[in-house]
């Protein structure tokens, strides 16, 4: 797509969607994860809004807390890798090893600084090499906070006419139980404030742990979806894997609590290229399903859908057209002007 022709697009986005709203159901649900993170650095501000820009019907923060209690947007809490906190002097002495739900990693972590340290820091992109026009981002942005995303939703939403939904992640929400900031009820309490505490507010709270989410259903009305990895099990151990998790007996337990499951692309579609059952076997027990994450590049579609070299941009709207046709209801992306596009395509004309 040419420039020019992103820019008609983005421009007609609110127009198309309000149609959307008014002839038929956004479905599937387009879940722009950790914003619009293929084009600007995950988890900023920029992120989100290019993601509303884009046409995205949710914005996807994974959540962890400062040393104060307070949740901000990282993918985990070892920020050296997407902040510019290795070029603090300040901070140096903060560098700390760590062992988290298994894993030992040395750097900087969100819970060894007050919200005020952190805002003195800067976002930077995760994978330069593989996405160098997002450096160009670099150190222009904050970490943002939960308040700061639920406020953004809430501006969109009323100055774009649709509704922006936001899709929190609970991250290592044992690991944060254990060190005495737990994540739920500062969660649950932002929500409250903002009214969005019902079965019907546009939020969806997501969790790859058990233990926390089966809690959270006897708190709160929201709706609650088990992530689910193509490998591994939760970090609770409160099921031995995720692929038992995801056998139709494994499924009914999950929906004694779960409005749905976002399961790993490969678990439905896996790389021999044949789809699982696991879409209707998920919809057999009354769950919904949002599978992640669908990125452009090659390296890392399904080979089915792959051109070029690795660090290229292969057929991705035809990968997520393949995932409309098999019935999901949501779809996390990288690239949430894409995932537009593949559902428009795939979506039958409305009724004249
Ligand atoms: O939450 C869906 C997807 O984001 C899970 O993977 O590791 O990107 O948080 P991750
Ligand atoms: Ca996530």
């Amino acid at each position: 797509m040419t420039r020019l022709m992103l820019i008609a697009a983005l421009l007609l986005v609110p127009m198309v969607a309000s149609a959307q709203e008014t002839h038929m159901p956004n479905k599937p649900l387009l879940i722009a994860h950790r914003g619009a993170s293929g084009e600007r650095p995950e988890h900023t501000l920029l992120s989100y809004e290019l993601a509303i820009a884009q046409g995205a019907d949710f914005i996807e923060p994974d959540l962890v807390p400062t040393k104060d209690g307070v949740l901000v947007a990282r993918h985990e809490n070892n920020i050296t890798d997407t902040t510019d906190v290795a070029a603090h002097p300040e901070f140096a002495t903060r560098k700390a090893t760590k062992t988290i739900d298994g894993e030992t990693m040395t750097g900087w972590f969100t819970e060894d600084f007050t919200l005020a340290e952190l805002k003195t820091l800067r976002a930077r992109e995760r994978l330069p090499e593989l996405r160098p026009g997002n450096t160009a981002y670099d150190g222009k942005a904050e970490i943002p906070t939960f308040d700061e995303i639920i406020a953004l939703a809430k501006r969109a939403s009323k100055a774009t006419g649709r509704t922006i939904g936001i899709y929190p992640e609970t991250k290592h929400p044992s690991y944060f139980a254990s060190i005495g900031l737990p994540l739920e009820a500062r969660l649950l309490a932002k929500l409250q404030e903002a009214g969005w505490d019902s079965a019907d507010a546009p939020v969806f709270i997501q969790s790859f742990e058990v233990n926390n989410l089966i809690a959270l259903k006897q708190r709160t009305k929201v709706r609650l979806i088990q992530l689910m990895d193509a490998s591994g099990g939760p970090a609770d151990k409160a099921e031995p894997s995720y692929a038992a998790m995801a056998t139709p007996a494994g499924l009914r337990k999950v929906a004694a609590y779960a409005y749905g499951i976002g399961p790993a692309r490969a678990m439905i579609l896996p790389p021999s290229g044949t789809a699982t059952s696991l879409v209707a076997d998920a919809h057999a027990a009354g769950l919904r399903v949002h599978p992640w994450t669908f990125r452009a590049e090659n390296v890392f579609l399904s080979p089915a859908y792959r051109t070029g070299a690795p660090a290229e941009h292969g057929r991705l709207a035809e990968e997520i057209r393949y995932f409309i046709g098999l019935g999901v209801d949501g779809f996390f992306t990288d690239f949430p002007h894409i995932g537009f596009e593949a559902r428009a395509a795939a979506a039958p004309a409305p009724a004249q």
